[in-house]
C-alpha cells in the first residue's frame, strides 16, 4: 500500500518547531486518511477476522497511543455493543491474562510501529493465538510487517518527540474502524451521517487552531507554574491525560490527569491558587456533571480554564476564569476538536519556559528498549 507523504517533511516549513508544523498539517492529514479509507478495502481487511464475530477486542499501547485508544474504547462500545479493554503495553505484555474466548481481537496502537513494549505484548498474543491488528504510522515497521492486519495512519513523519498529528492520526481512523464495526447494529443511514461528520473535520481543526490567540495567553501564565490538573468526563478523560502528558513532556511542568468525579476522592486536596486547573467540557450530557466538579475547585481558590464550545462556555461562566474556546461540533468528533488546545497550550508553555520543544529532555521519539 503506497502511503502518501507530505512534502518537505524534514524541514520545520516556515514553523519555529516541527510541533508546530506537525500541529498546523492536522487539517491534512485527516483530508488524507479520510480520502484512503473511503475506499472500504483497507477496513474490509477485517473480514478475513470475520469481523461479524468480533466478541471483544484489546487495544495494547503507550503514552499518547493509549489515550488515543482510550478514547476509541468509548466509540466501538457505545456504537457496535462489543467490549473493548485498553492497556498499558508495558504491563499487559507480563501480566496474567484472562481465558481467551473465540472471537477476541488485540489492536496494537503506535506511530512508530518500533516500541519495544508493544512489541513484545504482540508477540506474547501471537503466541497466545490472538489475531492481532496494527494502527501504524511507519508502514515498513516492525509491528506493521508482523501484524495480521495492518491500517495505516498516514499521518507523513513525525519529527517532534511530543505526538501531536500521529495521535490525531489514531483518532481519525479509529473512527472510522468505529463506523465500520458499527454496521453490524446500526443502520447505514446512521453511520453515513457520522462518517459526513468526519468529512467536516478538517474544517473545524482549522477553526480551532485559529483560536490559538487564547491558548497563547493561558500558556503565558504557565511560566512559572509547577504542576497542573487536568479534569474531565467520558471520552475526555482521556483527553485529559493526553493534555497532561504533552504538557509535562515539552515543558516539564508536573501535571496530573483525572476523572473530573474523581476529584473529591483524594486529588482535591492538592487544589490552591497556584494550580492551575484546565477542565474539558465536552460531553453535553456530563457537563451539568463537570460544572458541579469545578465548582469545588473554585471554592477551594483553584483557577479553572475551561476548553469547549460557546455553549458549554455560557454554562461554566460562573467557573471559569480562563477560556479557551473551540468551534461547536458533532459529539462524535470533539475528542479530535479538542486535542489541538491542548497541543497548542504544550507546544507554548515550553516555548515561554525556553524549552528545546521537539526534543525534550531524557525522552526518544521511539522506545526501542524496555
Ligand atoms: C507522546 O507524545 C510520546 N512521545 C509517547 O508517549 C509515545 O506516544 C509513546 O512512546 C508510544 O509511542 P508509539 O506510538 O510510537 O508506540
Amino acid at each position: 500500500l503506497e502511503v502518501p507523504r507530505a512534502s518537505h517533511a524534514f524541514d520545520t516549513g516556515g514553523h519555529s518547531h516541527f510541533m508546530a508544523k506537525e500541529i498546523y498539517e492536522q487539517p491534512a492529514v485527516i483530508d488524507q486518511i479520510n480520502r484512503l479509507y473511503r475506499d472500504r478495502s483497507l477496513l474490509d481487511q477485517l473480514f478475513s477476522l470475520d469481523a461479524a464475530r468480533i466478541r471483544r477486542i484489546n487495544f495494547v499501547a503507550c503514552g499518547s497511543s493509549f489515550h488515543a485508544a482510550s478514547v476509541a474504547r468509548h466509540w466501538i462500545q457505545s456504537m457496535s455493543g462489543i467490549e473493548c479493554t485498553v492497556h498499558v503495553a508495558s504491563e499487559y505484555r507480563y501480566e496474567a491474562l484472562p481465558r481467551i474466548y473465540p472471537g477476541e481481537v488485540a489492536i496494537l496502537v503506535s506511530q512508530s510501529g518500533e516500541t519495544a513494549d508493544t512489541l513484545a505484548a504482540l508477540e506474547r498474543l501471537r503466541r497466545l493465538g490472538m489475531p492481532v491488528i496494527a494502527i501504524v504510522n511507519e508502514s515498513g515497521s516492525t509491528m506493521a510487517r508482523l501484524a495480521d492486519i495492518t491500517l495505516p495512519l498516514a499521518a507523513g513523519p513525525e519529527i517532534g518527540v511530543a505526538s501531536t498529528k500521529a495521535f490525531m492520526a489514531q483518532l481519525v481512523v479509529m473512527a472510522h474502524l468505529s463506523l465500520h464495526l458499527a454496521l453490524r447494529q446500526a443502520s447505514p443511514t446512521i453511520t453515513g451521517r457520522l462518517r459526513d461528520h468526519l468529512l467536516r473535520l478538517p474544517a473545524l481543526i482549522d477553526a480551532a487552531l485559529h483560536n490559538e490567540p487564547a491558548v497563547i495567553e493561558a500558556a503565558s501564565g504557565l511560566a512559572g507554574v509547577s504542576s497542573a490538573l487536568f479534569l474531565g468526563r467520558g471520552p475526555f478523560q482521556a483527553l485529559a491525560a493526553e493534555g497532561a502528558l504533552k504538557l509535562k513532556e515539552t515543558s516539564y511542568i508536573h501535571a496530573e490527569a483525572f476523572p473530573a468525579g474523581e476529584l473529591k476522592h483524594g486529588p482535591l486536596a492538592l487544589v490552591d491558587d497556584a494550580m492551575p486547573v484546565f477542565a474539558l467540557a465536552g460531553s453535553d450530557d456530563l457537563r451539568p456533571k463537570l460544572a458541579s466538579n469545578l465548582r469545588e475547585v473554585t471554592a477551594r481558590g483553584g483557577q479553572v480554564h475551561v476548553i469547549g464550545d460557546r455553549e458549554s462556555m455560557l454554562s461554566m461562566a460562573d467557573v471559569a476564569s480562563g477560556m479557551m474556546t473551540v468551534p461547536r461540533a458533532p459529539e462524535f468528533i470533539r475528542p479530535m476538536v479538542a486535542a489541538v488546545p491542548l497541543q497548542l497550550l504544550a507546544y507554548h508553555a515550553a516555548c515561554v519556559r525556553g524549552l528545546d520543544v521537539d526534543r525534550p529532555r531524557n525522552l526518544a521519539k521511539s522506545v526501542t528498549v524496555e
